[in-house]
Order: C-alpha cells, then sequence, then structure tokens
C-alpha cells in the first residue's frame, strides 16, 4: 500500500512536470551585487515557466504573499520561508489557478510565460535599506528584489510582451497595486498592460473598531523599512506616510487598469485585523463554520449574535471602502462573499462552479475585463454573513 502511495505521487508529480506544473526556484543572476537579497542575505529568486502556442509574448509576473514584519518578527523571518531562499522548504513551487500551464484550469493565461516572484523582504518589495542587529546583517531589498527580477525578466524575452499582467495576493496583492504603474513603465511597447490585486485592500476603515491597531500595524512596518521616500508622492502628499500602505489612499492614484480581487469577508482581516471587544467573547473566527453559513445562528455556526453582527459589519464597511474609491471606469471589481483570503490560486476558486458572481468564474471575469470583452464590476449580493465556496 506505502508502495503504491509513494508511486502514485511520484507518477502525478512526473505528469504534472511534464505539463510545466512544478517549477523550480531560478536565483536572480549577481544577485549579491545587486542587492536583490532576502532578509537573511540569501539571494533573491523566482520561478518562471515560459510561455508556449500563441501565450509565448504574453506575460504575468505573480508577487507572492506573506504579511509584513517589523523588528523581531522580521529577525523571526530570517532563514525561514518569508526571508530566505536557502530554507529546506525554499523549493520548485507548483503552479495553479491564475498560474496553471492546465487550459481547463486557466484558460485565458495558461500558455502565457508565467513568473512567480519570491517574497523574502517583509515590506511588499518596497524597502532598501540594511540594519546591523548586534553584529548581524540584515536586509530589507524588496524594491532591489523587484527591480532586479524586472530586468532579468525584460531580457528573457518580457521586454517584447505583447499583454502582460502583474498580479499577486495578499501582501503581494498590496504590492502589486504598489508597483503597477511601474511595471507598465518598464512595457512601453506593449499592447496591453494591466493589473490584479488579490485579497491586497487592506482597509483602514478608521471608524470600525480596530482602528487603532491596523493602523499602528502599518504604521510599524512603514518605519521599521523606512519606506517614507518609497511610497507614491501621490499619496504621502495626501495623507500622513504612515497610512499609505492602506490600499484605500493608493488605488485612485494608479493609472494603468487595476483589478481589485477580493473577499468582503476577508477572512485575513476578519480574523488578525480586527478588534477583541468583551461583547465579542474571545473573539476568534473559530466560531464561524463556513459548511454551514450562511444559516443563522443558533445552529450551526457557534458565533454569538453580537459575533455575526461583527461579521456583517465588517462586510459592510468593508464595501464602503470599495464603494469611497474615485470612479475609474478601468477598474475592475470582483467582491465575493466567500470565506476565504487569496483566491487566484486555488483551481477551485479560480475556475470553479462554486465561487461564480453573475455566472462568471474569477477566471472569466478577470478574463472578460483583461482583454477588454467587457467591463467588470460585480459585488456579491450575500452581504449579511461569509458563504461557502471552492
Ligand atoms: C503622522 O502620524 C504619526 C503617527 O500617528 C505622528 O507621530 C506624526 O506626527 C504624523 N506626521 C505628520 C506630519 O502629521
Ligand atoms: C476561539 O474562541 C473560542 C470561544 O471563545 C475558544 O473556545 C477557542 O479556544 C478559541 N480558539 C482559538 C484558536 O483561540
Ligand atoms: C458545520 O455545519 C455542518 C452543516 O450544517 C454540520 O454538518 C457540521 O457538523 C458543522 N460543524 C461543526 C464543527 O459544527
Amino acid at each position: 500500500m506505502g508502495k503504491h502511495v509513494i508511486f502514485a505521487c511520484a507518477l502525478v508529480a512526473l505528469i504534472a512536470q511534464v505539463r510545466g506544473q512544478i517549477v523550480p526556484l531560478k536565483i536572480i543572476d549577481n544577485a549579491h551585487e545587486k542587492l536583490a537579497v532576502c532578509i537573511d542575505g540569501s539571494p533573491a529568486g523566482y520561478h518562471y515557466d515560459p510561455g508556449f502556442g500563441d501565450g509565448v509574448n504574453n506575460w504575468i509576473v505573480y508577487l507572492m504573499g506573506g504579511g509584513w514584519c517589523a523588528h523581531w518578527t522580521c529577525y523571526l523571518r530570517m532563514g525561514e520561508f518569508h526571508g530566505g531562499t536557502k530554507n529546506v522548504h525554499v523549493g520548485p513551487e507548483t503552479f495553479s489557478g491564475i498560474l496553471s500551464s492546465d487550459q481547463s484550469v486557466n484558460p485565458e493565461f495558461y500558455n502565457w510565460n508565467r513568473v512567480f516572484l519570491r517574497y523574502c523582504d517583509g515590506a511588499s518589495f518596497l524597502g532598501d535599506t540594511e540594519q546591523d542587529d548586534n553584529g548581524r546583517l540584515v536586509q530589507f531589498r524588496g524594491s532591489r528584489i523587484f527591480s532586479s527580477a524586472m530586468d532579468e525578466l525584460l531580457q528573457k524575452g518580457m521586454k517584447n510582451a505583447e499583454n502582460a499582467l502583474l498580479t499577486g495576493c495578499s501582501a503581494g496583492g498590496l504590492a502589486t497595486i504598489l508597483h503597477c504603474d511601474e511595471f507598465k513603465s518598464l512595457l512601453p511597447n506593449a499592447k496591453r498592460v494591466k493589473c490584479v490585486a488579490d485579497s491586497g485592500f487592506f482597509i483602514r476603515a478608521k471608524d470600525f473598531p480596530g482602528a487603532e491597531g491596523r493602523e499602528k500595524n502599518f504604521r510599524n512596518v512603514i518605519d521599521f523599512h523606512k519606506l517614507y521616500d518609497i511610497l507614491p508622492k501621490s499619496c504621502t502628499s495626501k495623507v500622513n506616510v504612515s497610512l499609505c500602505l492602506f490600499a484605500e489612499y493608493l488605488v485612485g492614484d494608479v493609472q494603468t487598469p487595476l483589478f481589485l480581487l477580493n473577499p468582503i469577508f476577508d477572512s485575513y482581516q476578519v480574523k488578525y485585523l480586527s478588534p477583541n471587544p468583551p461583547e465579542l467573547e474571545g473573539w476568534n473566527t473559530s466560531c464561524i463554520n463556513v459548511t454551514a453559513i450562511p444559516a443563522p445562528p443558533p445552529t450551526p455556526n457557534t458565533c454569538t449574535p453580537p459575533q455575526m453582527k461583527f461579521i456583517k459589519d465588517f462586510g459592510a464597511t468593508f464595501l464602503d471602502a470599495i464603494n469611497g474609491l474615485p470612479d475609474n471606469p478601468s477598474r475592475g471589481l470582483f467582491m465575493t462573499s466567500c470565506f476565504y483570503h487569496v483566491l487566484t490560486v486555488s483551481n477551485a476558486l479560480w475556475n470553479g462552479p462554486t465561487c461564480k458572481l453573475q455566472d462568471k468564474t474569477i477566471s472569466q471575469a478577470i478574463g472578460d475585463w483583461y482583454f477588454d470583452r467587457s467591463p467588470i464590476r460585480m459585488i456579491d449580493n450575500r452581504i449579511d454573513a461569509p458563504v461557502k465556496c471552492g
């Protein structure tokens, strides 16, 4: 039995390899000279699967996510998955969802050149500084990682791209918003350059409980990584620089067409970036039974009525932030009530039947928007509670 299981896994891996699904790590050339290095000083890298067929001149660049760090949480990342490339866990990457080379999963982008840029700087590919931590050199070089990787990809053929798409999830979704115009400027001859930010819209929501914590969270990142002169002037000239990682102050100034893909009840934000007042009784999301949602309490969710109200209010506040953005006809929107964080990686969410809006999967909606087949502005109308998807 054991042998068969191992064999089956090896076979799946082999087939996947043939189809280009398992993609090795490529370290950036001369990374040390360029200071394109991770927090622990190891060279940064990416995973690249070449395009084929009529996709050879199209490029998609995916920015990996993984939260942010400041102070000791950055030191903890040294030698880890999110702070270096030397760790045993950093091996080949399996491409799925928007990076899949399987046409049935990823009909719009399957044969494009597909790149997954590893996140190992802790500040959404922005910082450019170093620190001496008691004699130990610690690097925060996200902006050099981004620009060195882009240089290398341009040389590999991205400079001839006809179509290009910058995307990413979570901290990489926020990085997509922040690097979108820069990405476009690298490709002056391309026919079409656009960006898709997946789950990168982290709200400040200054009037919603927990704002102080959310503000402090990003202020610490901005201070620690010294992002003052790196964050967009369009934001820092308008509001206090310490607020310029909140998408609500950034999206309006992005010139390149940008698609916001986000869960309304973003499970990461609901769970970690929300307050814990007494009436929520030790709030955490474990009371949410996603298989039962949207069945109202008391069964079979174990959330108390105040907890359910809190979740509902979060959703309303999130949508207020989206609806408060300056109008822009080129912007795409897909706001789902699925209780998730990150929607582009899972095949089932990306192009499956349960995360549709107006009968379109996420893949179809983004394809229609990307190729100008139709504008997409879709907001789930199930706004009382998250729903089960995937
Ligand atoms: C920006 O906000 C920080 C933190 O709240 C505060 O200390 C600082 O004085 C503010 N800067 C300006 C220019 O208002
Ligand atoms: C979540 O909250 C419940 C109810 O207060 C508690 O029993 C449980 O231990 C908490 N779980 C975690 C992971 O904190
Ligand atoms: C969640 O809800 C489903 C469907 O109603 C139910 O079968 C399951 O037992 C519930 N799970 C928990 C942990 O309560």
